[in-house]
């Protein structure tokens, strides 16, 4: 099982990140948490520290969306902590679309932050992993990216777009020495999903999701995809044919 000394988490202060950070901190990890806002950041920093830890948590501002934010923060990192074992690109954003708000700011804004989001970061940590020649690049994408679903056309869109970037660098990383972990989470009880108005099947709680996403990173199983019954469901529904797809995805949209 592998063990990591320095981990790296973007959207470290809330939700999915912020429980990874906090179990990997407890077992004596040194985790660095990155996000937009500071005071959040710091807080979560406290509130991790107050629940008793054996490595450390620190803060590292930046905007994913940002290439130079980010560049910036990469050498933050570097000073402070050298080249991490583990970097977890986690930071993302969520909005339902349907007809009646089909707006291409949405698009852009979740194409910004769940895509090119990594893709900001993958640019600092691909050349540095490589030139190491070890590093394990965890990307949080979704099981929204399997198959389109109702309200879903941006989110699950972005994430679809991580699921086909993460399979074609998996090998030639891997050439490098680099692992890569692809993380499709169904529903975690999270601020992100906290905003969903309808019910939310196999929801989860940050904590197993936690427990699931290191379990994985730690065997370094290519794809970490859980709850186990949710996935096998959505995985048998992509198999079927579109006729019969849509006559079930049809009951998934939102009564008006
Ligand atoms: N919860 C679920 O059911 C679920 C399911 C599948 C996949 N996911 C994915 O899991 C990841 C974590 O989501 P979550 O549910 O834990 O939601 P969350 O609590 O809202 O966490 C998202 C984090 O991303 C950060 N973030 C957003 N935009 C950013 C930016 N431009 N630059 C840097 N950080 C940014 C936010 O911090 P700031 O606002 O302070 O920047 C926030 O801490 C996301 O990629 C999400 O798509 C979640």
């Amino acid at each position: 099982m592998a063990s990591w000394q320095t981990v790296w988490i973007t959207g470290g202060g809330s939700g999915i990140g912020l429980e990874v950070a906090r179990q990997l901190a407890k077992s004596g990890t040194n985790v660095v948490i990155s996000g937009r806002n500071p005071d959040k950041l710091q807080q979560a920093c406290d509130e991790v520290k107050s629940g008793g830890i054996t490595g450390s948590i620190q803060s590292l501002p930046c905007d994913v969306t940002n290439l130079d934010s980010v560049k910036a923060a990469w050498l933050v990192l570097l000073e402070t902590q050298g080249i991490p074992d583990l970097v977890l690109l986690n930071a993302g954003d969520h909005q339902p679309v349907s007809l009646d708000n089909f707006d291409p700011a949405i698009f852009e804004h979740l194409m910004k932050v769940n895509f090119h989001g990594v893709v900001n970061c993958l640019a600092s940590v691909i050349p540095a992993f490589c030139q190491r020649g070890h590093g394990h690049i965890g990307v949080v994408a979704s099981v929204a990216g399997y198959q389109g679903l109702p309200t879903a056309s941006a989110y699950g869109a972005t994430k679809a777009a991580l699921i086909n970037a993460a399979e074609a660098l998996y090998p030639e990383l891997k050439l490098k020495g680099v692992d890569l972990s692809l993380i499709n989470p169904g529903f975690v009880r999270t601020p992100l999903t906290d905003r969903n108005t309808f019910e939310m099947p196999f929801l989860i709680d940050p904590e197993p999701a936690a427990e699931r996403i290191i379990l994985g990173l730690q065997k370094k199983q290519f794809e970490i995809a859980f709850p186990t019954r949710f996935v096998i469901l959505l995985k048998l529904l992509k198999a079927l044919p579109y006729w019969l797809y849509f006559k079930l995805t049809r009951q998934l949209i939102p009564k008006s």
